[in-house]
């Protein structure tokens, strides 16, 4: 059983000592100063006394960072079931090109004819990326999924504003079973979030969705298979519906890799989709760091008078080959366009890693990956029926795709034991938690996604802790509520860990908390 390290590790400011150091910089010598010139950074830029930055020896940092790992947890320690966030195991090879020093020295105000090779692999992943979807243009720019979202929901924006109908297309119809993201990202573009309700069997609830759908529909946002797990049946009538009052239709790809392969959401009706590269494709996520968020569109005409077209409100930037001199370029945003969502094209790391695995896989390694992942995905569900305290919401009796969403209510109702205490039971087991009350419609949720490299054997692990943990709530109800016993940090109070008041975002914050010089 893995377990983690309990060290009480000080935070790395608290560590080293003054004039410590690590690493020893080579003397600037005279060329380097020739070619570079003196470099006279503005006084009025230059801070009164320097920053207080931790200083450490070589050996201090290594062993604080190998002390933070050991009380982690992730991927390559064992399954990371989160439904919804995808945790792909991120495969070696693609750390070895992705991670290349010729690829991160790279800048990106480099001359395009010095990386032609890096813009024909993009160049390569956007035609990738539209065949799988099929969808006919995408743009790489956005750094993420959320971020892809509201880029969007922008062009949603920009095509009722070109056709002279913005002021009557106000509102963005979501399911109540979508990612917290697809709100926020609709009322960031500034429309008005309608929500329909999903039905027991799992689709969205077709006669309410007739009952909000009219001509102030600006568009659709849905995710297909849900966060259920489920295929949305009505797809084909839902998209029928919303074109017939000119509303555009966006795929929330979190979860492409229920169907990657298999089917597409151009083949739907969606007029947007974004990607994640990160679940589908196995980037790592990154701890919130750079990512990538690709846009694709069915291409369609916007004005015919004035010649524009859908991909003219693509946000970013797109490459594009110039026959004439023979290079890959890159095209800026045109006057239509969403404009600039970030500086520079894209983050390159996230989208070389998902050009490995989608070359490593070929188009039947894909169809595997989501064979697979459905597999682990129905043979856990049909293992948890079978645990007393859990249940199977919506849908019963379909077949779940990518993940599934279990219900711990009647655990809850009959024990007091809560789908937290059940995370923290697996926690405690060497396991991971997964997602836990999300889907919102889903009372006491489990919302699991195992993805397509588990083994039957990790899968029986986990249910066998699952029915252990059954059998502990139905003898002993107060046991539970003491786990996590094993991890390097105890239970936490979730609801002062999400609240803003307490956050210490940085060190300056979380000293002035210390002192009380702060609330
Ligand atoms: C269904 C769904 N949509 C959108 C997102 C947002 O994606 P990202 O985390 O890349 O911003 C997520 C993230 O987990 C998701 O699960």
């Amino acid at each position: 059983m893995f377990k983690q390290a309990k060290w009480s590790e000080p935070l790395v400011f608290e560590l080293g000592a003054p004039g410590r150091i690590g690493v020893a910089l080579p003397e600037v010598d005279s060329e380097v100063r020739r070619v570079v010139g003196e470099v006279k950074i503005p006084s009025s830029m230059r801070r009164s006394s320097p920053p207080r930055l931790p200083e450490l020896s070589e050996v201090e940092v290594i062993r604080h960072y190998t002390r933070l790992t050991q009380m982690s947890y992730g991927v390559d320690n064992g399954s990371v079931p989160l439904g919804s966030c995808t945790m792909k195991y991120n495969p070696r090879i693609a750390w070895d090109i992705a991670f290349n020093s010729e690829i991160e020295e790279l800048h990106p105000l480099q001359d395009e004819r010095t990386v032609q090779g890096l813009l024909e692999v993009m160049f390569e992943l956007q035609k990738w990326l539209a065949s799988i979807t099929g969808m006919d243009i995408c743009t790489l720019h956005p750094a993420a999924g959320a971020h892809g979202e509201l880029a969007g929901v922008l062009v949603i924006r920009r095509y009722h504003e070109v056709k002279g109908q913005l002021e009557r297309k106000t509102e963005i119809v979501i399911p109540d079973s979508a990612h917290g993201t697809n709100p926020a990202s609709a009322a960031m573009a500034g429309f008005k979030v309608i929500e329909v309700s999903t039905g027991p069997d799992g689709n969205v609830d077709i006669e309410a969705l007739k009952s909000v759908v009219g001509d102030s529909t600006a568009g659709l946002m849905i995710t297909n298979p849900s966060t259920l797990g489920l295929f949305e049946e009505h797809i084909l009538e839902i998209s029928q519906l919303l074109h017939e009052y000119d509303a555009l239709l966006y795929y929330d790809g979190a979860n492409l890799n229920g169907i990657m392969g298999y089917a597409r959401p151009g083949d739907m009706g969606f007029d947007i989709a974004h990607i994640n590269i990160h679940k589908t494709f196995s980037s790592p996520h990154g701890g919130g760091g750079p990512g990538a968020g690709p846009v694709c569109i069915k291409e369609r005409g916007v004005s015919s008078e004035r010649g524009i077209k859908l991909s003219d409100l693509l946000p970013g930037y797109i490459v594009y080959y110039d026959e004439e001199r023979g290079l890959y370029r890159l095209r800026g945003p045109g006057p239509y366009s969403v404009g600039l969502l970030k500086s520079f094209f894209a983050n390159t790391v996230p989208l070389l890693w998902a050009y490995v695995y989608i070359l490593m896989m070929g188009p039947q390694g894909l169809r595997a990956a989501t064979e697979h992942a459905v597999l682990v995905t129905n043979y856990f569900a049909k293992l948890t029926s079978e645990i007393r305290g859990f249940e199977l919401p919506y849908g019963r009796g379909r077949f779940r795709k990518h993940e599934v969403v279990l219900s711990a209510k009647p655990l809850a109702d009959e024990t007091g034991v809560t789908a937290e205490d059940v995370a923290k039971g697996l926690l405690d087991a060497g396991l991971y938690a997964p997602t836990i009350y999300f889907p919102l419609i889903v009372k006491e949720a489990l919302q699991t996604e195992f993805t397509e490299t588990e083994t039957p054997e990790s899968i029986e692990r986990y249910v066998a802790r699952l029915r252990e943990i059954s059998e502990v709530a139905y003898k002993n109800p107060s046991e539970p509520k003491s786990w996590p016993l094993n991890t390097s940090i105890g239970r936490i109070n979730a609801a002062k860990a999400n609240h803003p008041r307490h956050l210490a975002p940085t060190w300056r914050v979380y000293v002035k908390r210390l002192k009380g010089e702060i609330e």
